[in-house]
């Protein structure tokens, strides 16, 4: 049997199963108090808690199966589009900052085969991705001896000035708490060769980033020869209910040449 790859899901599953907790001790707890009580204002704000963590639970349940059905293929949709406006030739080495289980990063060096990859993330949690599981999706992936996984920061990235010939990123930014996120897009483009390229799909919207003109004004003062931005990826079809940034949103990239 065909051993298939484990790209997760960006979903943590310990998000799902600790919204399916909290529902159940409220039901639970809203059951006990309710048989002792016969005040029926108490137990009208138990139903209105219990439904309130119900709702949390079954949006998180939908937002996981959603994300998850067909084998991830929303998921592969993104990475699709975000490798589709990286504009590189596929020569020298290029980076996936945030590599999860090392999905971007091992569709690059499938698409470009003389190409070489690294992947870097600090694995945190509460998602469940593993260095070891990345090692073992580009062994399935048939491109272990092209693409290597190294634990390091987006803050402060182990590579010196103009390394690699390409930058991606895929829904991390958003994810690391630092005061101004712009630090982050700097940083990556600081490993980033001269004429290199680079992708990062993000929730680009004013609650990670501030004001999104603003931000890519200040983006195109850094010197960079090209630098696009698109507001939503219209090809993917994300129902409302998963819109909201934080969840799937619209995907954002922002992408150019230095
Ligand atoms: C939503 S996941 C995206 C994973 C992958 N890029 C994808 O598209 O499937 C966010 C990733 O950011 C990583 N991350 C969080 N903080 C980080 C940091 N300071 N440096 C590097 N990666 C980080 C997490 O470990 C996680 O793998």
């Amino acid at each position: 049997m065909q051993i298939k790859p484990n790209y997760g899901n960006w979903m943590p599953r310990r998000i799902l199963i600790g919204s399916l907790i909290v529902f159940l001790v409220s039901l639970t707890l809203s059951i006990i108090i309710s048989y002792f009580s016969n005040n029926l204002i108490i137990k009208f704000i138990l139903l209105l808690i219990t439904g309130f963590f119900f709702i949390v639970a079954i949006y998180f349940t939908y937002a996981y199966w959603f994300i998850g059905k067909n084998d991830g293929a929303l998921q592969k949709q993104f990475h699709h589009e975000l490798i589709n406006h990286l504009h590189w030739d596929g020569q020298g080495k290029a980076l996936d900052i945030g590599t999860g289980n090392g999905p971007v990063a091992i569709k690059l060096a499938k698409k470009y085969p003389s190409a070489q990859i690294i992947g870097v993330d600090m694995w945190v949690k509460p998602w469940s991705y593993s260095k070891v599981t990345c090692e073992k999706n580009a062994e399935i992936e048939g491109v272990a001896n092209r693409v290597i996984f190294r634990k390091s920061s987006a803050l402060e990235l182990p590579f010196k000035d103009r390394e690699f010939k390409a930058v991606v990123s895929s829904f991390v930014f958003h994810a690391i708490r630092v005061h101004d996120r712009k630090l982050l897009i700097k940083e990556a483009l600081r490993v980033l060769k001269e004429d290199g390229a680079f992708a990062f799909l993000d929730f680009f919207s004013n609650e990670f980033y501030g004001d999104i003109p603003t931000l890519i004004q200040e983006i195109t003062s850094w010197d960079l020869k090209e630098v696009n931005y698109l507001d939503s990826i219209d090809s993917i079809h994300v129902p409302l209910l998963l819109r909201k940034d934080t969840v799937v949103g619209r995907g954002k990239i922002l992408y150019g040449k230095k």
